[in-house]
């Protein structure tokens, strides 16, 4: 670690938070889950799974940590925090879609979009480093043999449409037609926008792309409703849950080994969608992530510890008995407690070390016991907030001393 690394990672953990891509770096105990959840990484499976924790015994933090485990596998992972009160609701599966979009990361990226897929995807570089042969043939499938004019093998046709015409704006640098690469970035991220606007998704992603490929659908086919060729929420959210699918496989394609999607807050669902009708279609999509048949990489989802008893009080009192309350107790889940003050100990002494590199200097051993100190009395403090408070508190010790000299 270099001194610039130290000293940001130093400033995010003023906030009481470790940067992104340096979680693992700062994370200590959980030994049991980290083990589990590399199994289930390792393994491809079981395909999703409920992290239980209160609030403050790190849910985000580990979720965190999967995802960079997961980019490091080699997994293409997106990490995203439902919030009724904005366009993250687990009822509206288009939203989800976006979400996951605008979230996703590749190995080897920091910043997140579809955008650094899909360019992986083309990217001949990529395909060296980590082509196989599975790759290959995905990409053939997908492309229909690069010929690109239509193919079914994506399940989604806005996925293909939107793939397709990527390709094209990749191979003139993103220049030529200009603004394609955002433009297609922005309906994916947001598809719910564009729902009445299907002239002129057709014009920018397939008439003005003639010259490239000859798709042969008659121009009224992307207007008929039935067919809702840029419509992600017809027929349950088919196309958005086609949609996810299809994300798994071009990360396939890429030479990934898959998508992993990690869902924060999912207790928004009980507290912030307020509707049963909506929270009822939520538990719904949850169910059809934990059976693996609509999408095929790996979920997780952070929820607090009586969540289960909590969707089942919320539809008894609604007076719901058509719904399967069994599904709750299958889902495969752990529960963890919160940090003990050995493992903040052995927080505080990383803490220590990278602050040693971020100003060269020598924390002494009086300095250390005034930490541990800090380390022990921070029982006192009301757990939903004890670790973030406590490293907090070590950094503005540590601070201090610098400051005087
Ligand atoms: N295993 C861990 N190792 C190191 N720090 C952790 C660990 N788990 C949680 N933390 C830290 O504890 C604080 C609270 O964790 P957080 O993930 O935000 O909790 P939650 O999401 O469950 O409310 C954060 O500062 C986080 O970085
Ligand atoms: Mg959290």
């Amino acid at each position: 670690m270099n001194q610039l690394d130290a000293e940001k990672i130093i400033e995010s953990l003023r906030e009481g938070i470790p940067p992104d891509g340096k979680v693992s770096l700062l994370t200590v105990g959980r030994i049991e889950e980290i083990n589990r959840l590399r199994q289930i990484l390792h393994k491809g499976g079981p395909k999703a799974l409920l992290i239980k924790a209160d609030y403050g015994c790190g849910k985000t933090h580990l979720l965190k940590f999967i995802k960079e485990e997961a980019l490091n596998l080699g997994y293409v992972a997106s990490l995203i925090t439902l919030d009724s009160k904005s366009n993250a609701r687990f009822n509206r599966m288009d939203q989800i879609f976006g979400q996951v979009c605008r979230n996703i990361q590749v190995p080897g990226i920091n910043q997140k979009s579809v955008r650094y897929l899909f360019d992986a995807l083309f990217n001949p570089k990529n395909k060296l480093k980590l082509s196989s042969e599975k790759a290959e043939k995905l990409m053939f499938k997908i492309s229909n043999g690069g010929k690109w004019n239509y193919s079914n093998f994506l399940r989604s046709p806005s996925m293909f449409i939107a793939v397709r015409a990527w390709k094209f704006s990749y191979d003139n640098n993103h220049k030529n037609p200009p603004g394609i690469d955002d433009a297609i970035e922005d309906w994916l991220f947001n598809p719910y926008n564009y729902y009445s606007q299907r002239k002129s998704l057709y014009y920018k992603f397939i008439a003005n792309l003639r010259n490239y490929f000859l798709d042969p659908r008659p121009e009224w086919k992307f207007y008929d409703p039935r067919e809702g060729i840029f419509n992600f929420q017809i027929k349950g959210y088919e196309q958005s849950w086609d949609a996810l699918y299809d994300l798994n496989t071009l990360a396939e394609a890429a030479g990934y080994k898959g998508l992993v999607i990690l869902v924060d807050e999912f207790e928004d669902v009980i507290y912030n969608l307020r509707n049963i009708k909506y929270q009822q279609d939520a538990f719904w999509n949850l169910s059809q992530f934990f059976s693996g048949e609509r999408f095929p990489g790996l979920a997780f989802f952070a929820v607090t510890p009586n969540f289960v008893e909590k969707c089942k009080k919320l539809l008894q009192e609604k007076n719901i008995w058509d719904f399967d309350y069994s599904t709750f107790d299958r889902l495969e889940k752990f529960q963890m407690s919160p940090l003990s003050t050995n493992e903040l100990l052995e927080l505080s002494e990383k803490i220590i070390k990278i602050h040693e590199i971020a100003y060269s200097w020598n924390i002494n051993e009086k300095i250390k016991e005034k930490i541990r100190k800090i380390c022990i009395n921070s029982s006192r403090i009301p757990v939903g907030d004890r670790v973030r408070q406590t490293i907090k508190n070590i950094v503005k010790e540590l601070d201090s001393y610098l400051r005087v000299n």
